[in-house]
């Protein structure tokens, strides 16, 4: 038995919730690889939205064991708040979600030092989440974190001092006033409400129900773009959002790896700071971002927006080892008289399809192939067969150029609104 992973292909908000959601009933397992609290993705079924940031999004199907592993960065206060918000609908927490004892702890300090760090850099900032993701992968590479097992060790409250005095002195260097007082008794309470629920050895736990014959879908955070390594850095997140994440995020070794689902908007959205060469900052981004409703689930920050972005799209695939494409919010483009695709970028003279070292040093002129559009709401259509031939005259388009077979197309936030093409 192998693991599937599903992944995004842009910077995030490709409708990843969605789409574990709608591939669990094939999976015994939904297991997060990395990331934290500043995802935020969206569930809908039966008339209900649902926003999941810490929990991986198998946790509404009764069946399914979800797992917190150990490349997840967890926020105590955040996950108990999510927890009493989901058990609201009547599932089954305490016996479906095992947290990873190895995943790293936000301390309130972190989301402090987030802040403050964000506030000095000014206009350089990255436009991070706010929810400590960076101070807190930064204290893991620097061997001074502290993990979920410390919570319940005998030395968390001397690991916890030992921390926040280092973070302390790092807020008064940067002249950052807070009161940490007002934020600890709710990390407290949070974190003897987290031991009641299953923290385990995941990678013992992982990989025995993989000899157990169970099937395994490793569930990422984030986008490719947003990759430490591979994305548009600085302006990325802090972790491995790529299908090596799951390797290291969740202790499977990479011959496990079976197929990698890689979901990509129709179009590209990018929140936060940082280079969008596709990006349309006119009616037309306007209007993407009102009609796909572009605005962050985690921050409510309005997404920017524009065409999808084929270089960007080719090198993720790359990086992934993409075996299955998923492209979400087709119906978003209904309405729009004529929809555009960048094949390729000028740079300087030259015309390329690689993303350079860093895409703020070069002016970079996306080149647009254009497509009719199509007025059809694609909402309602269930079979491939039945969209509009200007649509799969796009998506045919874009299917050859990027060499891996479309095998979903989503057509709306619901379940149910999910083409299965092949
Ligand atoms: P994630 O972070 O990748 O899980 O994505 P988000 O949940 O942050 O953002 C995706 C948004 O698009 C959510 O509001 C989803 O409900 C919604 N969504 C997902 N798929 C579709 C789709 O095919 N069509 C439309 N219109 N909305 C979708
Ligand atoms: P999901 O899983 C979109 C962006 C932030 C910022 C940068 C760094 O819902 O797709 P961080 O808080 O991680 O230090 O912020 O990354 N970012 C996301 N953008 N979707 C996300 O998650 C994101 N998580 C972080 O906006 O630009
Ligand atoms: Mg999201």
């Amino acid at each position: 038995m192998k693991v599937d992973v599903v992944l995004g292909l842009q910077w995030g908000d490709e409708g990843k919730g969605k789409i574990v959601d709608v591939l669990t009933p094939k999976y015994d397992v939904v297991a997060r690889f990395q990331g934290g609290p500043n995802a935020g993705h969206s569930l809908e079924f039966g008339g209900n939205k649902y926003v999941l940031n810490t929990i991986p999004s198998g946790i509404f199907h009764e069946h399914c064991i979800n797992i917190i592993g150990n490349g997840v960065v967890v926020d105590p206060v955040q996950l108990k708040k999510e927890i009493e918000k989901a058990e609201t609908t009547g599932v089954n927490i305490r016996k479906n979600l095992y947290i990873s004892e190895k995943a790293h702890v936000i301390l309130p300090t972190h989301r402090l030092v987030d802040a403050a760090s964000e506030a000095y850099k000014g206009v350089h900032k990255v436009g991070s989440t706010l929810r400590g993701i960076s101070p807190t992968y930064q204290d893991k590479i620097g061997r001074s974190g502290l993990r979920i097992g410390d919570l319940i060790g005998k030395n968390f409250l001397s690991k916890y001092q030992t921390a926040v005095s280092n973070h302390k002195k790092l807020l008064d260097s940067l002249n950052y006033e807070y009161n940490l007082a007002e934020h600890e008794p709710a990390f407290f309470e949070a974190v003897e409400y987290l031991k009641q629920f299953k923290i385990v050895n995941s990678e013992y736990f992982v990989n025995q129900l993989i000899s157990d014959g169970k099937k395994v879908l490793a569930e990422g955070a984030q986008g490719t773009l947003l990759d430490i390594d591979f994305g548009s850095y600085p302006f990325v997140t802090s972790s491995n959002t790529i299908t090596g994440g799951a390797c290291s995020g969740l202790g499977i070794a990479p011959q496990k790896i079976n197929k990698v689902f890689g979901i990509f908007k129709a179009y590209c959205t990018r929140v936060g700071n940082g280079p969008f060469p596709t990006e349309q900052e006119n009616e037309t981004g306007e209007l993407l971002r009102k009609l796909g409703h572009e605005f962050g689930a985690t921050t409510g920050r309005p997404r920017r927006t524009g065409w999808l972005d084929l270089p960007g799209l080719k090198y993720a695939i790359m990086l992934n080892g993409v075996t299955d494409l998923i492209c979400t919010k087709s119906d978003v483009l209904s309405g729009f008289e004529e929809v555009q695709v960048c094949d390729s970028y000028k740079i300087g003279s030259d015309i390329s399809s690689q993303i350079p070292f860093d895409l703020l040093d070069e002016t970079v002129i996306p080149q647009y192939k254009s497509f009719p559009g199509w007025k059809e709401d694609l909402t309602k259509i269930r079979e491939y067969s039945q969209l509009p031939e200007t649509f799969k005259t796009y998506i045919d388009y874009v299917e050859k150029q990027i060499e891996v077979p479309i095998n979903i197309i989503s057509v709306g936030p619901d379940r149910e609104e999910t083409i299965h093409k092949n």
